[in-house]
């Protein structure tokens, strides 16, 4: 699967992206990652990106041109949707991160907005969607483009090893969509705190009943 990550900050993703488990996957070859600066495909002879609203109001706005001449590049390298990430979108769940880890040999490209975002005509012109992490407003769309990459990845098959599978985390089908049942390692006592019993009895079907009845 190819991400396309379309900022105006792209040091940003050099350390999350190159670490642990989204490193490996890039290292097997399961997902590339391409990050772009808009900025080098502005036309403003100062290398601008932004500019005023039109009608007042506070902020500065993310012109047209260099949004739309660095999507058109990047479009001949990535036959994926093009997806906004925006406070105004759709949220995005792990059933709709499912769905999107299926999108066969498509990949997708991420526009990271910044400012007050993005010009509209952007949006009514190359956005096939606008996905939102969550009900709260962010300084960038570059975090939300990590989230996505990363919920994503790990459900692409061969992306996590069998003993990180995500076949039974949290709101997966096989746990009915609940949360997942709490975790302990050792030492069995802590500070007080005790392992269940039955986690250490080592009857798995004592085990399997405990943790069905404390999924949330
Ligand atoms: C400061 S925000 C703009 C907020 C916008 N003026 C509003 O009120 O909806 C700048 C950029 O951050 C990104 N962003 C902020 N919050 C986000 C969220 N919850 N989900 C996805 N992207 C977000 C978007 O790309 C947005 O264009």
């Amino acid at each position: 699967m190819r991400f396309d990550i379309l900022t105006i900050f792209p040091n940003i993703f050099d350390s999350y992206l190159n670490e642990s488990i989204i490193k490996r996957a890039i290292e097997a070859g399961h997902i590339e990652i391409h990050v772009h600066n808009i900025r080098d495909y502005t036309k403003d002879k100062h290398g601008k990106v932004d500019d005023i609203p039109y009608g007042g109001g506070p902020g500065m706005v993310m012109t047209p041109q260099p949004l739309y001449d660095c999507i058109q590049a990047v479009k001949k390298e990535n036959p994926g949707p093009l997806i906004y990430m925006s406070p105004r979108g759709k949220t995005l769940t792990q059933a709709k991160a499912t769905k999107m880890a299926k999108n066969g040999n498509k990949g997708f490209i991420l526009l990271c907005g910044r400012y007050e975002g993005i010009d509209q005509r952007i949006i009514d012109l190359c956005v096939d969607e606008e996905l939102s992490i969550g009900k709260y407003v962010l300084t960038g769309g570059e975090l939300p483009a990590m989230v996505f990459v990363d919920v994503v990845s790990r459900l692409i098959p061969g992306v996590l090893g069998d003993d990180e599978s995500s076949a039974e985390e949290s709101f997966s089908p096989a746990l009915k969509g609940k949360k997942e049942y709490p975790h302990y390692t050792r030492p069995a006592s802590f500070k007080g705190l005790e392992v269940p019993e039955i986690l250490r009895s080592g009857d798995h079907t004592k085990i399997k009943k405990w943790r069905e009845n404390n999924c949330s």
